[in-house]
């Protein structure tokens, strides 16, 4: 959500209105133009011509709901153009959620776009595919089938232990924010019923998660009044540090939240790694700590490519999973899943009992009612793909990002702060400064000899060329690249370590501990191949990258030699200075362009309209 400007343009708008033709007056002008026509086509021309005047003057009542109503066809008009100022998705590099559909999916999308998924008894099958989707995710998350093979030996839940029988189960929601938000409230409800049942206080939860978590993670501990305790990330990959859990778990745990695919980088936490030290706190303090994996985006890559790598229910501290149906499942946005590993996990008074015709319904939701459609895509997507249709695209997605990891560091310009270009087990910060692809001989298709990630591209300025060209603001890259349609964002990376809180609970930001405090540049640009990244779109994206930096930096050596220029004269520097710095840029760092003041620079360049 962006702040209005201080200008109001509809009021100015507004007043040229009230001062210029009416909008009635502008369409009889076209009314004598019907005299001896049919009464059908004097019909159709005003309509025609009704049209063209809405289309140019009818923006007065976007506020409020119009007194009047218009033909379909004007406001289908309308909204289109208003629309067609949007940036293209399929340059979209910035967002995690699927932008392409198919033609037979589309179909199946307006065929069912009125169905909504909480009338259970009208859509009887529109649940059935629902429950077919829970099932094959249940089972590529590895879901234990029967009590006997959950795994659940820890011993305060010998009481609940007889009635675990039942599988997994779960629910579609809409999307991984609103699943973690399930998967959290589960934790906290389960911890307190635990405290409960012994007599000990329960108004004190807390979780933990890393200062990587998307937003909806904090959102959880925020609106479920669970206190978040923050790890900071490794300096060396920019996920969870293990190293900080332990000091940070006590009796008032309800969980911890590890993220498999990380916003910022794509990197996945190693949940085998944060369990196992779980099971050593336990064994030490007796206090049983449970694991909900955010998979937004690894939920579907990591089955799928990486399927020896242990994150999901076959370990048996991981007691829910979610995942965006809406990233990596590829269907379009709106649809989440959450799965519990044992129903005997979802407590009683989180579910509702719904009556419908033919019995009873049980759901465990924050919304009721929720477009259909996106569970007939996603069940679609299982039928039409496979596992093999769903690897050939993840396939490639993960070999283009690696191929713009390669290119952007073989630029010089830019370091990669993802990893997944880099060799098993070496990491963006401490890696092997000789290590280089041509030597590893590793294919870029080789998924298992490189570290396991989303296919995420963060890089960001070199040091050296930082060093060379401090006026070059990073984002500036992002600006520049949008003017070209990419949309590439440039974030703030996540913090290494958090600010110090006092007793009263405020924090204290101490500089010595930002990121950068070792020099280090602490923004990244950050590109999501997906599947709308064609081999054709990267090969252009890295022109344009490339083209970029260069044209900033003939642009700083333009202003640089100007300045000297300007100085050695003994001319005073003034604005014009910023000008003509923005200037160069706009103008491609081409000299011949920029006229400089008290210059009469001509060029015999003609406008081209
Ligand atoms: C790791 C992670 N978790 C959670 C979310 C929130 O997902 P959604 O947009 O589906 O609510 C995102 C979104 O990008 C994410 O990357």
């Amino acid at each position: 959500m962006t702040l209005s400007s201080h200008i109001d343009p509809d009021t100015i708008e507004d007043r040229i209105f009230q001062n210029s033709v009416s909008k009635a007056t502008l369409i009889s002008k076209y009314f004598k133009k019907f005299s001896g026509k049919s009464d059908q086509t004097k019909k159709n021309l005003q309509e025609h011509h009704e049209r063209i005047v809405a289309r140019f003057h009818g923006v007065a009542n976007k506020y409020k709901l119009p007194d009047h109503s218009m033909a379909a066809k004007q406001a289908y008009d309308i909204v289109h153009d208003d629309l067609t100022l949007d940036g293209s998705t399929s340059l979209n590099l910035a967002s995690f959620v699927n932008v392409h559909t198919e033609e037979e999916s589309e179909k199946l999308i307006v065929e069912n776009l009125t169905k909504n998924l909480a009338d259970c008894d009208e859509y009887p099958m529109l649940i059935e595919l629902q429950d077919r989707c829970i099932s094959i995710i249940a089972n590529m998350w590895h879901a234990p089938l029967l009590v006997e093979d959950s795994g659940i030996e820890t011993p305060h839940h010998s009481q609940n232990f007889s009635r675990w029988k039942s599988r997994a189960i779960g629910t579609p929601c809409t999307g991984s924010s609103e699943a973690i938000m399930l998967g959290g409230l589960a934790m906290k409800k389960n911890w307190q019923s635990k405290r409960k049942a012994k007599g000990l206080p329960y108004d004190k939860p807390n979780i933990l998660m890393a200062s990587c978590a998307q937003v909806a993670l904090e959102k959880f501990a925020r609106y479920f009044d669970v206190e978040n305790r923050l790890i900071g990330v490794s300096d060396k990959d920019f996920l969870i540090d293990i190293n900080k859990i332990k000091e940070n778990l006590d009796e008032n745990t309800i969980g911890i939240f590890v993220i498999v695919g990380s916003t910022y980088t794509g990197g996945f936490e190693n949940v085998e790694a944060i369990s196992k030290l779980l099971d050593d706190y336990e064994k030490e303090t007796g206090n049983w700590i449970p694991i909900h994996v955010d998979g937004a985006s690894g939920g579907f890559i990591a089955p799928i490519i990486y399927p020896n790598l242990k994150w999901d229910f076959r370990i048996p501290r991981v007691m829910s999973i979610s995942a965006s149906g809406h990233k990596f499942g590829l269907v379009t946005a709106g649809l989440g899943w959450v799965l519990f590993r044992d129903e005997a996990w979802l407590p009683k008074e989180l579910r509702f009992q719904l009556q419908y015709l033919g019995g009873l319904e049980e759901s465990f939701s924050l919304n009721f009612s929720r477009p259909g459609y996106q569970v007939v895509h996603q069940y679609y997507n299982f039928l039409r793909l496979g596992r093999a249709g769903y690897y050939d695209i993840f396939d490639n997605c993960l070999i283009n990002a690696r191929l713009l990891s390669l290119f952007l560091e073989e630029t010089g310009y830019f370091t990669c702060v993802s990893n997944l270009h880099l060799p098993a087990g070496m990491s963006t910060r401490d890696r092997d400064p000789k290590w280089d692809i041509s030597l590893s001989q590793s294919f870029i298709s080789e998924h298992d000899k490189f570290n396991a990630a989303l296919p995420v591209v963060s890089f960001q300025l070199t040091k050296e060329f930082i060093e060379d060209y401090p006026e070059i603001p990073q984002s500036l890259i992002s600006t520049l690249l949008r003017n070209k349609q990419w949309i590439i964002p440039n974030y703030d990376l996540p913090r290494i370590n958090l600010p110090e809180v006092d007793e009263n609970g405020e924090e204290h930001d101490d500089p010595s501990l930002q990121n950068e405090v070792n020099g280090e540049n602490n923004q990244i640009l950050r590109v999501v191949v997906k599947y709308n990244l064609t081999a054709q779109l990267l090969d252009k994206l890295m022109h344009d990258i490339a083209n970029v930096v260069e044209m900033l930096i003939k642009s700083v050596e333009l202003v640089r030699k100007n300045v000297k220029d300007l100085k050695s004269s003994g001319e005073e520097v003034t604005n014009d200075l910023v000008y003509n710095m923005l200037l160069s840029i706009s103008n491609d760092g081409d000299e011949r362009l920029i006229k400089f003041k008290n210059e009469d620079k001509k060029t015999d360049a003609k406008v081209v309209c």
